[in-house]
């Protein structure tokens, strides 16, 4: 059974119940009016006019995207002049930090630290709510099985489970025990749904499956976010089968509201009603709105399409007034739980400068850096660096701070920024020899795209030396030095939304100043910031040792300088498949199986490719789901299962003993893993029931338990997207406990009978 918010708010009930009647229909349509007068960093390509005359006539209820504590203060001001006197709530859009910039959320996601992911998430509410945010517009939760989709970089990543932990989590970090608390913020979950299943990567494009695979990948997330507490929700922009999640009311009103319970807010995404029209199922901005609302959408954002066309809709009795009732009653009871009735200004009282960027969030965001960062591969103990000698810092990225922070961070300032070249630095025994090396991009268009949030410094520039000339610099400064880290991946926009991509290499010259790097024979470490797995098997082959970084925010310098000279150990795992080339996507680790599966070398009529050399990468990528290295050396025992028949109703109790037999402390993912046995139809290989993230001193074991409901077995049984029946078949399972998705460590656990259940819901 779901936990429902709200459900036992009588007294609250009563109070939006007379306010509601005290409203006149112009007033509550007001009410569902969000709007942004815009300002530095827009997130649309429209923004609204007028917005303090409307905030004065009652015809606005949230703001969003203001960066300014006293600009808020005065919005709220205006509301405080209209007739009902009804607070405005403001929002913003919190993905990642507000000052204090964590790392990406997916690169949050390979921490596989619930801990983590809960603290960042309080850090971003204290420092959102101190400068007058109530709403923040995350957690992101798609699940995202492509790398092309450059949302990629806001997503927890390609499984169901990571991102369920991720999503309950980060509800409860935003929202803390008591919504009304100044220093809590509502979560809204989004993008329902499946919005990170856009067709070939291509943002906005739709998603087509089966119900299936919508109730096992898709839907779980926003489960669990619910289950949390979360109290909003963002409709996405894409149509799941053909229809537009905007008007599902099947999946909003049926499925959310009716099935599962939710009783908080949806909110449009970004002129999302309006785009009704551009799916061509609405032919004008009246129609849009009503289907809208018929869905079960609350907020319209940006569009005004509520505003302006409700009303005349409910005279000539195209719209029932009781979906708006109903729609205005969810905003204001979110604003009751926010306490803003009590006080419209309770999230205003403070000195933002006093509140943000502490020192312990900064510690929290350095820490966030080495729990984040992947170790890929390392050679001939090259990491951790030595703290003595020269170290040729090459690379774009490492003498930069307009990039750091990664996308998404809308009130991040990148004058905060740590960078890799101060973090360095900060080591006073070592000595930092700097190097461009190459350019991010070398194509003037494209770095003109890739600017489109910078006003002053541009976050792309394209150096007037050649390419070879950048590339000579870079040799001479390696070969006058003990070890080369060449910083190289992505611009910060090249990632995020709208920046989907069909080519996932590295820019052409950070290719070849990989190669020169290594052809000078020193060794090369490879640190790689991008907001997506990238295709780089010839880097990663030529390199010693590589770390994949993504985009750490405010405190990457530190942090990576951190791990790279071992004052801490990398503990960051793959939350996605890493490709072994782009012609392979969308992969993940747990596919269903086919008839003719691959056996390790191309052959006629089984399943691969012509093109992709032989062993493991050809169909499952270059590196699993779950991998990750560290400068610990983690021996796993043997899979112990308490008792190989499942009773009823019991738990599956698994374990293994963990050794580190390195000579450093370290931590360790622990992966649970179960493949099914033979069902009535085909079902993922493998796939991730649990975790536990495990910090050993050298020499030290220590047994890892697990305690594995059975219902962690089932599956979908859905006959429709909204159908929520789950069956756990019976047979032998596997259950496997290692490093990553692809371990063979395992042991077996019988299901002797079939057991039916309903996953949730009233
Ligand atoms: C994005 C949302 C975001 C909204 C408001 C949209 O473009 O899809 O995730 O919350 O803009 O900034």
């Amino acid at each position: 059974m779901l936990k429902v918010p709200f459900s036992a708010m009588t007294v609250e009930s009563a109070f939006v119940d007379s306010l509601l009647q005290a409203m006149t229909l112009a007033e509550k349509i007001g009410q569902l009016n969000l709007a942004t007068p815009g300002g530095e960093t827009l997130t649309g390509s429209t923004v609204n006019t007028g917005v303090r005359e409307k905030v004065r006539t009652g015809r606005i209820g949230s703001i969003f995207g203001i960066k300014s504590l006293e600009v808020i203060r005065t919005f709220q001001d205006d509301a405080m002049q209209s007739r009902l006197k009804i607070p405005l709530m403001f929002a913003e859009d919190v993905i990642h930090g507000q000052k204090t910039i964590f790392p990406l959320p997916l690169a949050l996601a390979a921490s596989w630290d619930p801990a983590l992911w809960e603290q960042t998430a309080r850090v971003a509410a204290i420092e959102a709510s101190a400068m007058g945010i109530d709403q923040v517009y995350a957690p992101v939760v798609d699940v995202c099985r492509d790398p092309r989709w450059g949302r990629m970089a806001e997503s927890p990543g390609e499984d169901t489970v990571l991102a369920s932990r991720y999503a309950e989590a980060v509800v409860r970090g935003f929202q803390g025990a008591d919504l009304s608390a100044p220093d809590a913020t509502m979560a809204c979950l989004k993008h329902f749904a499946a919005y990170g299943a856009a067709q070939a990567g291509r943002d906005y494009a739709g998603a087509d499956m089966s119900p299936a695979t919508f109730q096992d990948v898709y839907l779980p997330p926003f489960l669990a976010g619910i289950a949390a507490g979360a109290g909003s929700m963002m409709a996405a922009f894409n149509t799941l089968n053909g229809v537009p999640m905007h008007m599902h009311q099947g999946l909003i009103a049926g499925l959310l509201r009716g099935r599962i319970g939710f009783e908080g807010l949806v909110v449009s995404d970004y002129t999302g009603v309006n785009e009704l029209i551009e799916h061509n199922v609405a032919a004008d901005r009246a129609e849009a709105a009503r289907r809208a609302l018929a869905a079960g959408v609350d907020f319209d954002m940006v569009g005004e399409s509520y505003l302006d066309t409700l009303e005349a809709a409910v005279t000539s009795g195209l719209v029932d007034v009781g979906l708006i009732d109903a729609a205005c009653r969810r905003v204001l009871l979110a604003k009751v739980r926010l306490g803003l009735f009590e006080d419209p200004y309770r999230r205003m009282r403070k000195d933002p400068a006093a509140v943000v960027l502490g020192a312990d969030f900064r510690a929290l965001a350095r820490r966030a850096v080495a729990e984040t960062s992947v170790l890929l591969k390392n050679e001939n103990g090259v990491l951790p660096l030595a703290r003595t000698g020269t170290v040729a810092l090459v690379g774009a990225l490492g003498d930069d701070r307009m990039n750091l922070n990664g996308t998404w961070a809308v009130s991040g300032r990148p004058a905060d920024v740590v960078t890799i070249r101060q973090g360095m630095e900060a080591i006073n025994s070592v000595t930092v020899k700097v190097a461009r090396g190459a350019n991010l991009v070398d194509d003037a268009d494209l770095a003109n795209r890739l600017n489109v949030h910078d006003w002053g410094t541009l976050s792309v520039t394209i150096d007037e030396r050649s390419p070879d000339e950048l590339i000579a610099e870079a040799v001479a400064t390696a070969e006058g030095s003990d070890v080369v880290v060449a910083v190289v991946g992505e611009a910060r926009e090249y990632s995020g939304e709208s920046s989907s991509r069909t080519d996932l290499k590295l820019s052409l010259n950070q290719r070849r100043l990989v190669a020169a790097l290594k052809a000078t024979g020193k060794p090369l470490v490879l640190v790689v910031m991008a907001g997506r797995t990238l295709v780089m098997p010839d880097e990663i082959e030529a390199a010693d040792a590589v770390l994949l970084a993504w985009f750490g925010g405010t405190e990457t310098g530190h942090g990576l300088a951190d791990v790279l000279f071992g004052a801490t150990s990398p503990s960051g795992r793959l939350p996605v498949t890493l490709p072994h080339t782009e012609g392979q996507l969308p992969l993940v680790y747990g596919d269903l199986p086919t008839g003719r599966p691959f056996n390790g070398a191309f052959k006629k009529f089984l399943t691969g490719y012509l093109d992709v050399p032989v062993g493991r990468s050809h169909v499952d990528g270059l590196l699993p789901f779950g991998h990750g290295l560290t400068y610990g050396r983690f021996r796993y025992g043997p899979v112990r299962i308490a008792s190989h028949v499942a009773a009823v109703g019991q738990p599956i109790e698994a374990s293994v003993m963990l050794s580190n037999e390195g000579e450093r402390e370290a931590s360790e993912v622990v992966q649970l893993y179960v493949s099914p046995p033979p069902g009535p139809v085909s079902r993922p290989r493998r796939r991730l029931a649990d975790f536990q993230k495990v910090h050993l001193k050298p020499g030290e074991s220590r047994e890892v338990r697990f305690v594995v409901p059975v219902s962690a077995l089932s599956r979908s049984n859905a006959q429709t997207l909204d159908d929520l029946a789950r069956v756990v078949d019976h047979g032998t399972y596997g259950v496997f406990i290692g490093p990553d998705a692809w371990t063979g460590n395992g042991a077996t656990v019988e299901v002797p009978v079939e057991t039916a259940s309903y996953g949730g819901g009233k």
